[in-house]
């Protein structure tokens, strides 16, 4: 068995939260997470996300880590431990932080040029920027190459070691802006009405005042795309920690740090626009925010402003990394463990083949998503908005119903054939498999068979009616999502079911022949 020195995963909790946390803080908390509030209803947008957060993101969250924890390997491998013909799932959340792990390199590559730029003053450069091929790409690249280096020094080295030391630094430079922003003087109290008020008619109407689920939607594929859930991810993370690692309250505190991250992102923002901007308080959010709107209010700064710029872009610009290292790994993982390649190898190809893909989704960006030309779209979407959709409102859903159903329902049948149907059993297996939430194994139970699940399916059905209704080339968006797992499902059973797959052991075998030779 593994013993302290030769582990090839986390050295210490405080490394794996960190990193889990690195994963889980991202463009979603310090970008999407501020305008999705002030758009639908404030303060009571926030009410539902930290309720989503707890039915549901929690929830899956242990689901997950544990499922990656007891198999102590792969994603695949890891589903296909609960049940040989339930590791289909781990194959088809893998397409997921492939697909993500493109558009977001994209977003990561704007967010460096912007830090880069803060001393020459940003304004205005978004079209400039955004349809200047060369300089979009080169970005790109620049943001992948940097991620690439920390996978492929590793769990340990690279991606524990990188999140001890960057996720401080991001927490501190936010909560330095937040200051800096709340003693702007007048307008503050402006900012932060607009961005907290609890307005909990505009949270249940649209803007022509019909009744409308939009903020619950938003809420809760929010919370999913926020605590990176739903992919692998966090099953890939899990696998590599061990005894040291207490699964409740490393959630608690990866959920905590998550949320209070987006919340002071706002903070950070809407103070500021209310202080220096306040024309600009109902302007569009979505990229309009942070590229058009910030750059303006940093300039009203004065001498201070690109001091301001670089350190927020900066700190954007770690957290995307710490989130695409996430993404990067879980494939990482599974090439490492599954071919006779090696870890900088594998990592080296994956991210070849990320950033080939993120190439006509940059230049589709700057072309149909910011200016609204034509360019490269699909149905009418830009490449971005196509792939963010279907990821984020239909497959990461799904991934973490699979997750809930695989601890829930699938998990422990075989062995307690009679009685593995009632909660009893449920949480006992758990306890015996290894899962100890204390006095919340029973509420764990509950939640990750009945009401979790049965959540996320009413979101999730609610959801697809919803966007249909708004944009019927919806459906080819569900369609792509659906032609995934079918293929997900027919390579699994076609390649993967009877073969055997490696694990986090034989990886580490791997690496000590590798330092050997
Ligand atoms: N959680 C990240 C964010 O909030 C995005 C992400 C999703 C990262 C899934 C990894 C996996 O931006």
């Amino acid at each position: 068995m593994q013993n302290e020195k030769k582990k090839n995963g986390f050295v210490s909790g405080i490394g794996f939260i960190l990193a889990a946390a690195g994963s889980a803080v991202g463009l979603g908390n310090l970008w999407a997470f501020p305008f999705k509030t002030s758009a639908n209803g404030g303060a009571a947008f926030v009410f539902v996300y930290i309720a989503c957060v707890i039915l549901i993101g929690a929830v899956t969250m242990v689901a997950e880590i544990y499922i990656g924890k007891r198999a102590q390997a792969n994603t695949v491998q890891s589903f296909k431990k609960i049940n040989k013909n339930f590791g289909f799932v781990g194959l088809i959340v893998m397409a997921i932080p492939f697909i993500i792990s493109c558009y977001y390199s994209v977003l990561g590559g704007y967010t460096l040029k912007f830090a880069v730029n803060s001393f020459s003053g940003n304004v205005d450069i978004l079209p400039v920027f955004s349809t200047n091929v060369s300089q979009v790409i080169l970005f790109t690249l620049i943001f992948i190459f940097i991620s690439l280096i920390i996978v492929m020094a590793g769990i340990k080295n690279g991606i524990e070691s990188a999140s001890k030391i960057l996720m401080p630094i991001l927490f501190g430079i936010l909560v330095f802006i937040v200051i800096y922003s709340l003693c702007l003087g007048e307008g503050v109290d402006k900012g932060l009405n607009k961005y907290l008020n609890p307005d909990f008619y505009a949270f249940f109407h649209d803007a022509n005042g019909n009744l409308s689920f939009n903020g619950l939607l938003y809420a809760m594929g929010q919370a999913f795309f926020s605590l990176s859930l739903g992919m692998g991810a966090i099953v890939c993370y899990g696998s590599y920690t061990g005894k040291e690692i207490k699964v409740g309250k490393s959630v608690a505190m990866i959920c905590i740090f998550d949320t209070l991250v987006a919340l002071l992102a706002g903070l950070a923002m809407f103070p500021a626009i209310g202080a220096l901007l306040p024309e600009q308080l109902n302007s569009e959010g979505g990229v309009g925010l942070m590229f058009i709107v910030l750059p303006l209010v940093f300039e009203k700064m004065g001498i201070f402003g690109s001091i301001i710029s670089f350190l927020f872009f900066a700190m954007v610009t770690i957290a995307a990394i710490t989130s695409v290292i996430s993404l990067i790994e879980v494939v990482t993982q599974f090439i490492v463990q599954n071919t006779r390649l090696t870890r900088k190898k594998s990592s080296l190809i994956i991210t070849l083949l990320i950033f080939a893909f993120s190439i006509p989704i940059g230049i589709s960006l700057g072309r149909v998503g910011i200016l609204e030309e034509s360019g490269i779209n699909l149905f009418g979407y830009d490449l971005l908005t196509f792939l963010d959709e279907s990821s984020n409102t239909v497959l990461m859903p799904l991934g973490a119903f699979a997750a809930c159903l695989g601890l829930g329902w699938i998990f422990g049948k075989k062995e307690s054939k009679k009685d593995w149907f009632s909660i009893k059993t449920l949480s006992s297996n758990l306890k015996n498999d290894g899962l100890d939430l204390g006095k919340f194994t029973t509420v764990f139970a509950v939640m990750v068979k009945y009401v979790t699940p049965v959540l996320i399916l009413i979101l999730e059905v609610a959801g697809i009616i919803t966007n249909v209704n708004t944009n019927k080339n919806y459906w080819f968006i569900v369609l792509f999502a659906l032609l995934i797992i079918t293929v997900g499902v027919i390579v699994y059973f076609k390649f993967f079911k009877n073969k055997e797959l490696g694990d986090n052991a034989l990886e580490l075998e791997k690496e000590k022949t590798l330092e050997k030779a």
